[in-house]
């Protein structure tokens, strides 16, 4: 595994250069370019960037999944989904074949069961045992969550599902999200963390304290953009 810390005063910027590179990169290489979208606030402006400045990817050849959701309806505020579609997905008109949605508007079990089955289907039609993402981007909550593997609940221990439905205690909600198996699998994982978040908590989970989740997220390559 190796992990690249960027810190930047653009962070917005680079992180959106950073992505749409990778895109380039993984569609010179295969054709295809497989993200999985992070969720609340801080990727909002940088979905908005690479909708200006990556309009012209060739978008239905990018799948793009969802690392966790909220348990809502996709129009509804919380939604992961609906922040997506205002940023990215409809500035940058991608088609929506491209885009594959969590029902949070489901039972949360049968989403989980629904996506995964969805995310198996397309890594056994590309010869794969677990679907590989070119591209996970995570954020870090506030208590080293990353996704929705919240410190303590049972996601976090998950070794098999590759998506659960995660019951989040602090929150009193349900959650869907990948697990340690789909995220690790990744070619690269890219944690998205502005200047908002506390410098101690980014310092202990970089110096690899277990007891946050984020600090278990072990793809080949890992990569840390982080707003100063
Ligand atoms: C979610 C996210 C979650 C998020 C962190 C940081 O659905 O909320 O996937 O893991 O990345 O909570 O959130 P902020 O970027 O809003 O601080």
């Amino acid at each position: 595994m190796s992990r690249e810390i960027i810190r930047t005063k653009k962070f917005v910027a680079d992180a959106a250069n950073f992505i749409v590179g990778l895109a380039h990169k993984a569609l010179a290489e295969r054709n295809e370019f497989r993200i999985a979208l992070s969720g609340g606030n801080t990727p909002r402006p940088v979905y908005s960037e690479i909708a200006r400045i990556a309009h012209d990817l060739p978008w239905e050849r990018i799948l793009i999944t969802f690392g966790d959701e909220r348990c809502v309806p996709p129009d509804e505020a919380r939604s992961n989904f609906r922040m997506a579609s205002e940023t990215l997905f409809v500035p940058a008109a991608i088609p929506e074949k491209s885009i594959i949605r969590m029902r949070g508007e489901i039972e949360p079990q049968i989403a989980a069961q629904e996506y995964q089955d969805h995310v198996d289907l397309l890594a056994t039609q590309r010869g794969e045992a677990i679907y590989r993402h070119d591209l996970i981007l995570l954020g870090l909550g506030d208590d080293g969550h990353t996704a929705s593997l919240f410190p303590g609940t049972a996601a976090v221990q998950e070794t098999l599902r590759r998506v659960v439905a995660n019951f989040v205690p602090k929150l009193n909600t349900w959650r869907l999200t990948f697990t340690f198996p789909l995220i690790n699998h990744a070619r690269h994982g890219c944690f998205l963390v502005n200047a908002s978040k506390q410098s101690e908590l980014i310092e202990r989970v970089l110096s690899g304290d277990t007891q946050y989740p984020a600090a278990r997220v072990q793809c080949s390559e890992i990569t840390w953009i982080i707003g100063q």
